[in-house]
């Protein structure tokens, strides 16, 4: 735990541009600095520092946070991991703060598995190139392999002993526990003490994202097929398979400058395209790819071109694969390669700029091979044909984006000798069929709406949340308005008119407070409630002080909200005038509250309708339709609101 001091610390002493600047050359514009957006592909700048708010904001893909966000977007770090980062940077001592014995328990686990594999790490390659076992056996077997020095270092391959003096027993030497070499795989228990797992193999280092050695890939030497190729660390504190790619680390910086990944199936995939000169290349090592490491390789590229070993008996594993990648909105090219080579033996035979033709040409769009080879596969046979032709149409249907997807079943029309239309009709088919599942897994069957917080479910609502747009504009006027004074006019008991002076985000909380109203987006409402924290101790939250939250979604989307530019035109084109920026906020004000009112209401009304439809008994279905008429009463007193024109 980092006190909360140093962490006020940081963020004051921590200088946006500063920070910013240590990445991506920056330029002078006005009061702010411009740049190239180092989250996605630009030829124009619209990256932009603002030293004033202390924010960074990207025009082009919507990006925007404080510093500390700034380094765990870039970095990929964590929250903790991004603030040690400025504390180093800005010379900040961080002395960090008692933890419960639970806490200091798991993070110092955490930690010591962390010094065990650098400490491993580091006897591997230390035996691989210093000692006469390592370099007869180790090094003589990948410089056969035709790896370079260069290389050997750069991927910090190295060679488990097979001899007394192994890693098991220096680590011990060294103090550290058989408990956590166990937990690594590093060590096992056999009859006569402990032994090295990796022992007599070498070793290929795997990394996270900042670059420490998290778990281990150990190969033999040779190919003797009765043995197992590889041994791999197995899961720990510290190593989350189905969370990692091998190579990224190495390859993230040129994944982004390309814009563009190559997926290989292993190790030596990986480390020969390097050493030929490819950098942005990733291996799932030997199993397809799960949900998570494709959204890590999202969050550098949209473009990835899977390469296939020439062997590629497992064909298709390797499309239900790639479908995922499709699901998860990512464009897919292929490239097959010829029987009997792999990326890793391409790489050795090639020229760098042989190797970059040969890639550039080779890859192809993933629909046409994919119809390509199933059409192949099944010669004259119609029903065959068919088959093949609803698998494609089922790949097809995944397409999210209409644009593509017309230009690709007009070219497939073509290669299935089907005419579009029906192509497109077939495809609606299984699209709707794609929705219908994806809503009953969602188990999203009825709306939930002004209920006690807990019935909603939050991954429900955030993904389909009827007042999303509502709840934002309230979050954004919060933000960029709480503080200004207000000024309502209030019925005294006499009748008279009184004016009361106000803040915006006070009128804001009462008016959603005193008639029960929560927001649906999880975020939005962590916001509000920290607000209403503050109003219950008389204070009232800014939204420079959430800037500093530590809930790094939290600065974003305010970092984000407090940049975006207004909409006070709008308001304009309905028809609204404005004499007065108080009398514009005004509008504003209330329009937002009352159509966040009035939609909240609808689906209530929409809810209270199913009741009614499946209520039998008579004295409970009086009471829903008396509760239907106040509802219908209230959604015309806040329609008139706005005249005719919304509803
Ligand atoms: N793999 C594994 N265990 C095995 C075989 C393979 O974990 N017994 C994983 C490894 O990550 C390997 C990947 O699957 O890198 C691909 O397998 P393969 O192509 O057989 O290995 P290569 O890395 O190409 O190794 P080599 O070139 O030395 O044959
Ligand atoms: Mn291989």
């Amino acid at each position: 735990m980092i006190p909360k001091d140093t962490i006020d610390e940081i963020f004051n002493r921590a200088i946006i541009e500063e920070v910013v600047g240590d990445f991506i050359h920056l330029k002078k514009r006005g009061v702010n600095f411009l740049g190239l957006c180092p989250f996605h592909n630009e030829k124009s700048p619209s990256f932009t520092v603002s030293p004033a708010k202390g924010i960074y904001k990207c025009f082009g893909c919507g990006k925007g946070g404080n510093s500390v966000n700034f380094i765990m977007e870039h970095e990929m770090s964590s929250y903790p991991e991004a603030l040690k980062y400025l504390a180093r940077k800005y010379n900040i001592e961080i002395q960090e703060e008692e933890q419960t014995p639970e806490q200091r328990k798991a993070a110092n686990e955490r930690e010591s598995l962390h010094l065990i594999n650098a400490f491993a790490g580091d006897y591997f390659s230390k035996s691989l190139t210093e000692t006469e076992e390592g370099k007869s056996i180790g090094l003589s077997y990948f410089k056969e392999r035709g790896f370079r020095d260069d290389t050997i270092e750069n991927f910090i391959l190295g060679y488990n002993p097979n001899n007394e003096k192994s890693l098991t027993k220096s680590a011990l030497d060294k103090s550290y526990q058989i408990e956590y070499l166990l937990k690594l795989g590093l060590s096992k228990k056999g009859h006569s003490g402990y032994f090295d797992f990796f022992k007599g193999r070498v070793i290929f280092p795997i990394r996270n994202l900042s670059g420490r050695i998290i778990g281990f890939g150990g190969r033999i030497l040779g190919n003797d097929k009765k043995m197992a190729k590889y041994f791999n660390s197995p899961e720990s504190e510290v190593y989350n398979k189905s969370k990692v790619l091998y190579g990224l680390f190495e390859s993230k910086k040129k994944i982004v400058a390309d814009d563009r990944v190559y997926l290989v199936e292993g190790y030596t995939d990986v480390i020969s395209m390097h050493q030929a000169g490819i950098h942005n290349v990733v291996s799932s090592s030997g199993t397809s790819l799960t949900e998570d490491q494709i959204r890590l390789i999202r969050r550098y590229t949209q473009n990835i071109v899977v390469v296939f070993d020439g062997d590629a008996a497992g064909m298709k594993a390797a499309f239900r694969g790639i479908d995922m990648l499709l699901e998860e909105n990512m464009k897919v090219k292929v490239i097959a390669l010829d029987e009997n080579d792999d990326p890793d033996t391409l790489a050795r035979r090639l020229t760098q700029e042989e190797l970059e033709t040969y890639l550039k040409e080779q890859a192809q769009d993933y629909f046409h091979f994919k119809t390509k080879t199933l059409l192949k596969a099944c010669g004259d046979d119609p029903a065959l044909r068919s088959k093949a032709i609803r698998e494609v149409i089922k790949t097809l249907a995944i397409i999210p984006d209409k644009i593509d997807l017309n230009l690709q079943s007009l070219s497939l029309s073509r290669e299935l000798d089907i005419d579009q239309e029906t192509l497109l009709y077939e495809i609606s088919k299984f699209q709707q069929k794609r929705k219908n599942d994806q809503y009953k897994q969602s188990k999203y069957n009825h709306l939930s709406v002004v209920e006690p917080k807990t019935s909603v479910p939050k991954q429900v609502v955030s993904t389909h949340n009827p007042t999303e747009n509502q709840e934002r504009d309230l979050v954004r006027i919060l933000l960029n308005h709480g503080e200004t004074k207000y000024v309502t006019e209030i019925e005294d008991e006499e009748g008279e008119m009184q004016t009361e002076e106000t803040y915006v985000a006070l009128f804001i909380l009462e008016e959603l407070l005193g008639n029960k109203l929560h927001f649906n987006n999880p975020l939005y409402q962590s916001i509000l409630e920290k607000y209403v924290f503050h109003y219950h101790q008389d204070e009232l939250l800014t939204a420079k002080q959430l800037l500093r939250s530590n809930n790094p979604e939290v600065s974003q989307l305010v970092a984000t909200l407090t940049t975006e530019k207004h909409e006070i035109g709008q308001w304009e084109r309905h028809g609204i005038y404005i004499e007065t920026e108080d009398l514009q906020l005004k509008r504003m004000l209330h329009s937002s509250i009352n159509s966040f009112k009035l939609r909240r209401v609808t689906e209530m009304i929409k809810l209270n309708q199913s009741h009614l439809k499946d209520i039998s008994d008579e004295k409970k279905w009086k009471k829903y339709l008396k509760k239907q008429k106040q509802l219908e009463g209230l959604k015309k007193e806040l329609s008139s609101y706005f005249g005719s024109a919304i509803i």
